[in-house]
This record gives structure tokens, sequence and C-alpha cells, in this order.
């Protein structure tokens, strides 16, 4: 098998860990769903997402979560598909919990990209397209709801490959759209798949085809329709490029199935796509060299904390991902921010079903850790290896607030869970240096919201957001004596975030440029990645 690295241990080579992302109800939820089925992991469709019922996938493990019908924190389900072991990792779909997704994504090898036949590449399609590229993810892509009234196939490739710069290799193609639509050519494999309007949840008809010529077509396809495939794909022939694996897995080239998920059809196919050309697990970056997956020591990072998964323990709940060797359960290794060893007795294996204990875990695997606080995001653990992971994100806020408790005399009370918070990554906490109280930033405005409610069921305490004076964060950074002058004359805009590393908050982008301008010697940034 053509692949960018050297033959893996097969435990690890056939491991899949990617993430889907698609702009709010593309059909995200419907698509894990059909996965989870065909994977065995649930045994009818509709145990994710109820209908009628509140939104809520089985990933979705706070309460809260289930009353907002949201999505609020991404977590990972592992199953089997054929000889694969995927390990999916959920995002949340809302564009105000972007930041919890971008993380995220620094813990998989590949993304699936979907999107609604009929409306395209969308904003959050974007924003997210976005932050893959940033790290080559290969991409594939799904097409969703092609049983509706679906745009143009080339419209749509094209829209992908103008919109986000990506070249468009077609893997199946699409015959008709809405009513009209019976099934796909799947190019990659010369088979025609018919999808069965009447179960759902079966699994399309496949055909095998001797190319476009072959008799057995006309018998399944109108003729109509048929001339205009056969014309299509000579078209597409010419003007789209093929499959190119090597392309696809250096982010370059996205192949695009085309399909219905509510109707099972297409899903398989893009199953198999992930299994047969997807990446193995990727080596990760660190500071000092790249961990690749089958070194035998155990390495992993932080890339997630979830605090208060079950409300009778006050446990929080550290998503690793293993980034190399084997890892059994109750096996010592080394917390390397605290340098103290930990051993990691009740580990957690997200199947798809129950949260699990985890016996044994590979690179590529994501495992949950219960702790009491001493895991935080980007956090390494290692057998020994001082190593300290790159790439994992804090975005500067985009939207300030003051905090203040419903009663004063809770002020401890207060500081305790915004510490919590911040180091979950579900907030920024800025304790400014003159004056009292804390300001909160989020970068989307619901995160207000669900921080209150979370503080006042959490911590049984009520709080009140207020506006603040401040509109936008720096994280600054410099040689020490630069960095006394500047605070000492701007004191009023100064505040520290909970890992005690100086902010500097205005309102105005004028005053960033000044103090650029004024301290060339210090580094304003509007992220920080988490040490
Ligand atoms: P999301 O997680 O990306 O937000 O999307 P989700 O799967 O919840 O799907 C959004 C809506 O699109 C749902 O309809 C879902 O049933 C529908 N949908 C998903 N896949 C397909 C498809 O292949 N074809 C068609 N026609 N619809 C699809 P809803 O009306 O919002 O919910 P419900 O009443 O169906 O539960």
């Amino acid at each position: 098998m053509l692949d960018n690295r050297p033959t893996l241990p097969p435990e690890i080579a056939r491991r899949r860990t990617f993430a889907i992302i698609a702009h709010p109800d593309a059909g995200k939820t419907t698509l894990t769903e059909k996965f989870l089925l065909f994977g065995g992991a649930i045994q009818m469709a509709g145990q994710v997402r109820a209908k009628g019922e509140a939104r809520r996938t089985r990933s979705d493990f706070i309460k809260m979560e289930q009353d907002r019908g949201i999505s609020v924190s991404a977590s990972a389900m592992s199953f089997d598909y054929r000889e694969f072991r995927f390990n999916l990792v959920d995002t949340p779909g809302h564009s105000d919990f972007s930041e919890d997704t971008y993380r995220t994504l620094t813990a998989v090898d590949a993304a699936i990209m979907v999107i609604d036949g009929a409306k395209g590449v969308e904003s959050q399609t974007r924003k997210l397209f976005e932050v893959c590229r940033l790290r080559d993810l290969p991409i594939l892509t799904f097409c969703n709801k092609m049983d509706r009234e679906a745009r143009d196939t080339f419209e749509i490739i094209d829209e992908i490959q103008e919109n986000l710069a990506i070249d468009v290799a077609p893997a199946s193609w699409p015959i008709g759209s809405g009513r009209e639509f019976l099934g796909c050519y799947d190019i990659l494999n010369d088979r025609l798949e018919l999808m069965d309007r009447a179960d759902r949840n079966r699994v399309a008809e496949t055909i095998e085809i001797k190319g476009l010529d072959d008799p057995k077509l006309a018998q399944h396809v109108p003729a109509g329709m048929l001339a205009q495939l056969r014309e299509e794909l000579e078209m597409a022939r010419e003007l789209l490029p093929a499959f190119d694996r090597k392309a696809f897995l250096e982010g370059h080239m996205t192949p695009i199935w085309f399909g219905s998920a509510i109707n099972s059809f297409g899903v398989k196919e893009l199953m198999d796509g992930i299994g047969n050309y997807g990446p193995e697990p990727q080596p990760q970056p660190t500071a000092s060299r790249k961990v690749a997956p089958e070194e035998t020591p155990v390495t992993g990072v932080v890339f997630k904390v979830q605090a208060n998964m079950d409300p009778k323990h006050r446990d929080r709940v550290a998503f690793i991902r293993l980034a190399s060797g084997h890892f059994e359960r109750g096996m010592k290794l080394l917390h390397v921010r605290s340098k103290k060893p930990m051993a990691v007795s009740n580990p957690v294996l997200f199947l798809a079903a129950d949260r699990e204990l985890a016996e044994e875990a590979w690179a590529g695997d994501i495992i949950g850790i219960p702790n009491h606080g001493q895991l935080r995001i980007g956090d390494a653990l290692t057998e020994g290896e001082d190593l300290r992971f790159t790439g994992i994100p804090s975005f500067a806020p985009e939207l300030l607030r003051g905090v203040r408790a419903a009663d004063p005399m809770k002020a401890k009370h207060l500081e305790k869970a915004l510490m919590q918070f911040a180091e979950e990554g579900a907030a920024k906490v800025f304790k400014p240096m003159i004056g009292s109280g804390f300001i909160v930033g989020v970068v989307g405005a619901l995160q207000f919201d669900v921080l209150a409610s979370r503080i006042e069921q959490e911590y049984a305490l009520p709080v009140r957001f207020e506006a603040s004076q401040f509109t936008s964060a720096r994280w600054v950074a410099g040689p020490k004596a630069e960095m006394d002058k500047f605070l000492n004359v701007n004191k009023g805009h100064i505040a520290h975030d909970h890992d005690g590393d100086v902010v500097y908050l205005t309102r105005l982008q004028w005053d960033i440029d000044r103090i650029q301008r004024d301290y060339p010697e210090l580094k304003l940034t509007a992220t920080k990645e988490m040490l």
C-alpha cells in the first residue's frame, strides 16, 4: 500500500482517527449515526438523535448539552469497520464553540467535510476548512442530501475548488437529484450504486459494471439519464483531476462522494474511502522533534479537558491523543509539566455505546483519563522523555465581559469556578492588575450563557455578566527590562490569565499598533500556544 510512512505495526496501521466538519444542519449528526450503525456500534438508527426530541448524540455527556440540544463539547467514539478501527472525534457544530473544535482538529489525522448539496460551501464549512488547511489535513468530502433538489454537480465541485482552493476529484457521480435521484456511479470501483428509498437503514444495492458501455447500465438507468451520465462523466474526466492518493494525503486534493446520509446512501463508500485511502496515524510535532507512531515508548498529549462529566463526582476527564506506542492499563507515565509520575489505572475508551475502561490503546487512539485537575490542555504524558507537543492553539477571545457573583460573599467560590473553566479551555479568565473582579473572554456570545449555567449548576453560584470597557485581548511577551517598562505605564490595561501570563486589554486596535511601535521588542499575539 502506497503511503508516506514506513510500514507500521498492524494494530496502528488499521487505525483511522478523524473528525467530521460541517456547517450546522448539513447532516453531520445523521452521518455520524450511520457510521455507528455500519460500525456495529448501535443497532438501529435513531439512537443517536431521537426524532422530535432535543437533539443530542451519544457523544454528548453533560446534562446541559442535552437541555440545550446542542453539542457543546467534543468527544471521541471508537468502533470497528471492516479491518479498520475508526476513532471518530466529535466536533461541536455551533459556531460559538469553534475554539474547542479547533483544538479537536489537532488530535485527528483527517477530516470529513459534509456539505449540503443544495447549499454548497457555507460560512462554517469555510472556517473549519481553513483550520484543517493550517495542518494540511487530508479531507474527504461528502455532498449530502442528494435526495433533495441539489445543485448541478459541476457547479458544486467548482464552488469547492474556487472557494477553498483545493483540487476536487469525484469518487462517485450522482445520477439525477431530488425525486429523480437514482444513486451514483462509483468512479473508483466502476460500480453502480442504487439508492433504496423504501428502507432508510438499508445499504444501497451495488451492481458491478464493466465500464460505461456495459449493457447492464441500461437495465437500471432510464435512457435519458444514462445519456446524461455518460456525457457528464466524459466531461468530468476531461475537466477534473483523477483521484491521486498522494495529493489527497498532502492535503491538496479532496475526493468527493455524493449521497444521502438519511437514506444510508453513499455512507459505506465514504467509510471504505477513509479505510482504504485515509491516513494512518501520523507523526506528531513537538518542540524538539516529531514523534512517530511506531516508536515503542508511549507518548500522548491532552487536547481537551472536560469537567464534571459525572455531576456526582467532581472529576475531570482529560482526552489524550496517543502519539506513539502501545498503552496498557496501569502503566506509569511521566506527567511532563509537573515532572511527576502518574499511574494511569482507570483510562476510559469511548466506545460508541458506553464509556469503557481501556485495557489497551495504540498510537492514534483517544483515551480519557479521569483526574482531579492535574492534567491540562497541551500536557504531555511520556515514558520519561521531556516532550512538549506543539500546535494546540489558544485563541484571543473576541468578546469580553466582567463577571460577578450575585452574592458578593461568594467571590472566592467564583474564582475557583472560573479557574476551572479556564483550565478546561471553556473560557479565558483575566485578573486585572488594578481593581477586583475578573474579566471573562469567549469566542462566541453563547459561551457566556453556557458558563453562567454551568457555574450555577456545578457550583450552586448564580452569576451576572456585565459589560466590560475592553473589547480585545493580546498576550504580551518580551525581554524583562522592556516588559517592566511597558507594565509600569499601562497598569490600567494589564491583566494576567490563569497561567499568570501577561495580557494587554483594550478597545482600540490603534492602541495595539501603538504599543507595537513604542515597544518593538515586545510581541503582542492574538493566540498563545497552550503549554
Ligand atoms: P447537523 O448535525 O449537521 O446539524 O445535521 P443533522 O444530521 O442534524 O441534519 C439536519 C437536518 O437534515 C435533519 O432534518 C436531518 O434529518 C436532515 N438530513 C440529514 N441528512 C439528510 C439527507 O440525506 N437527506 C435529507 N433530505 N435530509 C437529511 P430536521 O428536519 O432538522 O430534523 P428531523 O425532523 O429529520 O429530525
